[in-house]
């Protein structure tokens, strides 16, 4: 092998490696998951086109009221009551309905909703791409969520509570939940539970894109010392 060779040898070495690299990292993320849905993604609920994240981030002219983070998928109609969970035991005080009214309401549960509560269409988008057209979608309901598990609809009040406080107090007065400032794994939001505290959209290593493992209940266990 002259020394050209080997060159090419180690280039084509090299090219395997980072490809690799490349692969791993893109199955880590968003790509490998149902809400990749670009033609390319793996669920049966997809559009047309090659984008991701369009559907829900755009570079520029974000929606105003819900600039958390650069969100581009048109919101549920303002006047939904989802309705929230109660229950006697229940130590938090501020579970408060979920609504976007204003911008200091803008949850991360709102951007969840604007899809999974099946009444606004996936590709409706506040500023479509000036490089594709709006994709088509297949496996929708006149281009919503079909009713399935995914569908969460509009009543909130038999799902785990979201969009109240975690602080100190809640768990001195709880006694069976990890101090705040120690959680590990899940995420609050301006210190409250949302949905996205116990799912970040992008992740595909725990299925259900949850953020800690349901092994064993680990996701359960961060937050409920039971
Ligand atoms: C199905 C909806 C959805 C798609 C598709 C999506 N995201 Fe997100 N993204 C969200 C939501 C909701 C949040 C806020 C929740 C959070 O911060 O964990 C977020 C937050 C973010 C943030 C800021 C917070 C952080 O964790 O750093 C970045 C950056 C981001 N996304 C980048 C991307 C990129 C890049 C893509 C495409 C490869 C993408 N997202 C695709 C829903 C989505
Ligand atoms: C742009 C629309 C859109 C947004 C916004 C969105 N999702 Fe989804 N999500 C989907 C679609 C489509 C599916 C696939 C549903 C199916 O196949 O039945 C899905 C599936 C899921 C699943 C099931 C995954 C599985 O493996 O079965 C979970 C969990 C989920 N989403 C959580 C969230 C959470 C939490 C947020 C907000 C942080 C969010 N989604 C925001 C469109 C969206
Ligand atoms: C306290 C943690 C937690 C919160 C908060 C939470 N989820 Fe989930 N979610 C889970 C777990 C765990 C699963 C997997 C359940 C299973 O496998 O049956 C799940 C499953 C799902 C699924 C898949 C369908 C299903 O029923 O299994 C969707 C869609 C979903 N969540 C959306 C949301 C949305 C939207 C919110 C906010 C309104 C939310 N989640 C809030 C823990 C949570
Ligand atoms: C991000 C932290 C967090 C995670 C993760 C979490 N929870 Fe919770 N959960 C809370 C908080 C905080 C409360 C409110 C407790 C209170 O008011 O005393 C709560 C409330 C509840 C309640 C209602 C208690 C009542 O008195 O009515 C149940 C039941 C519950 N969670 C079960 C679960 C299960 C099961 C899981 C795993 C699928 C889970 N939680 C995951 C934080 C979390």
């Amino acid at each position: 092998m002259n020394k050209r060779d080997r060159t090419k040898v180690f280039m084509a070495g090299l090219l395997i490696a980072l490809t690799g690299v490349f692969a791993g990292g893109a199955w880590a993320g968003i790509s490998a998951t149902k809400h990749n849905l670009s033609n390319g993604g793996p669920g049966t609920i997809k559009g047309d086109g090659t984008e991701i994240c369009i559907f829900c981030h755009t570079p520029h002219d974000a929606i105003k009221t819900a600039n958390i983070p650069l969100w581009n998928k048109q919101l549920s109609a303002l006047n939904i009551s989802y309705g929230v969970y109660t229950s006697p035991t229940l130590n938090a005080t501020d579970v408060t309905d979920v609504k976007m009214i204003t911008a200091a309401d803008a949850t991360v549960t709102n951007l969840c909703l604007s899809c999974h509560d099946g009444t606004v269409a996936i590709n409706s988008f506040n500023n479509p791409s000036n490089l594709e057209t709006v994709p088509v979608m297949v496996g929708t309901t006149a281009g919503k969520l079909p009713v399935g598990n995914s569908n969460l609809g509009t009543d909130l009040t038999n799902d785990h509570p979201v969009n109240f406080t975690y602080d100190q107090t809640l768990a001195d007065a709880d006694k069976f939940l990890t101090a705040p400032a120690s959680l590990v794994g899940v995420k609050l939001f301006s210190n409250k539970v949302q949905c996205a505290s116990c799912h970040d959209p992008h992740l595909s290593t725990n299925g259900a894109f949850l953020r800690v493992s349901m092994s064993g209940s680990a996701l359960c266990l961060s937050c409920h010392t039971k």
